[in-house]
């Protein structure tokens, strides 16, 4: 058996006392696109903290690629969380895409900006040159995405991607999910409320239900 990308034992996570997740094992295999689901407040976003080692679990272990990771360790740059409502820096779609290769100090940036813009559905001869405040909902998501893509996160990690989006921004988030796997090489781990989007791009679906993993499917 293959290691996988990540796994989590004996996961609790408490807030104050109260415990909001309470996951015995769960693994996530490299080159999946998993789902998670649940009622409002059933741990999907704190389970995404927590995959995105940007908060340590209170008890249980979080192994990644076979070796337990802590929370701000090296792993942190290979797994990226998307969050519900992203903000962009205040300054053109180019800028905001090609930031992280700059202070990576990476080569071929117009190149790979162009790329990670295309697969979002954003035309970059349209977009490249756009204010941020030239966006629509929709276009702040794909550009967001677009800026996590382009530094082939090992893990992509996303929160509600499709939330006040339309149909057709959603399915090009659903196509760039699909092309961040099979072009960028990422494993992806997607928590929605939209069912019918979810279904139609996981390969398999989590439910958990009061912090508790109660189906998968
Ligand atoms: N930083 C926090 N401090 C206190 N409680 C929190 C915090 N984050 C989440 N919670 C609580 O944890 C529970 C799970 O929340 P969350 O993970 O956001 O669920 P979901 O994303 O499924 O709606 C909720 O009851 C929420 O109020
Ligand atoms: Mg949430």
């Amino acid at each position: 058996m293959t290691t996988p990308l990540i796994s989590l034992d004996k996961i609790r996570q408490r807030y104050s006392e109260r415990t909001v997740l309470d996951i015995d094992h769960l693994e996530f295999e490299e080159g999946s696109i998993v789902g998670l689901a649940g009622p409002n407040g059933s741990g999907k976003s704190t389970l995404l903290r927590l995959l995105a080692f940007l908060e340590s679990p209170k008890q249980g272990t979080i192994t990644f690629l076979g070796r337990p990771a802590q929370a701000k360790s090296t792993v942190n740059r290979q797994v990226t969380l998307l969050v519900q409502e992203p903000y962009l820096l205040k300054r053109t779609v180019f800028a905001n895409v090609a930031y992280g290769l700059r202070i990576r100090g990476k080569n071929d940036i117009p190149i790979k900006v162009a790329r990670a813009l295309e697969i979002v559905g954003l035309a970059p001869t349209v977009f490249a040159k756009r204010q941020w405040y030239e966006l629509s909902g929709g276009e702040v998501q794909r550009v967001a995405l677009a800026a996590r893509l382009v530094l082939k996160p090992k893990l992509l990690l996303m929160d509600e991607p499709t939330a006040s989006l339309d149909a057709k921004s959603a399915e090009l988030i659903h196509q760039a999910v699909l092309s961040a796997r099979d072009e960028y090489g990422a494993s992806l781990v997607i928590a929605s409320h939209d069912m019918p989007w979810l279904e139609g791009v996981a390969e398999r679906i989590h439910y958990l239900d009061s912090g508790r993993l109660v189906r998968t499917v």
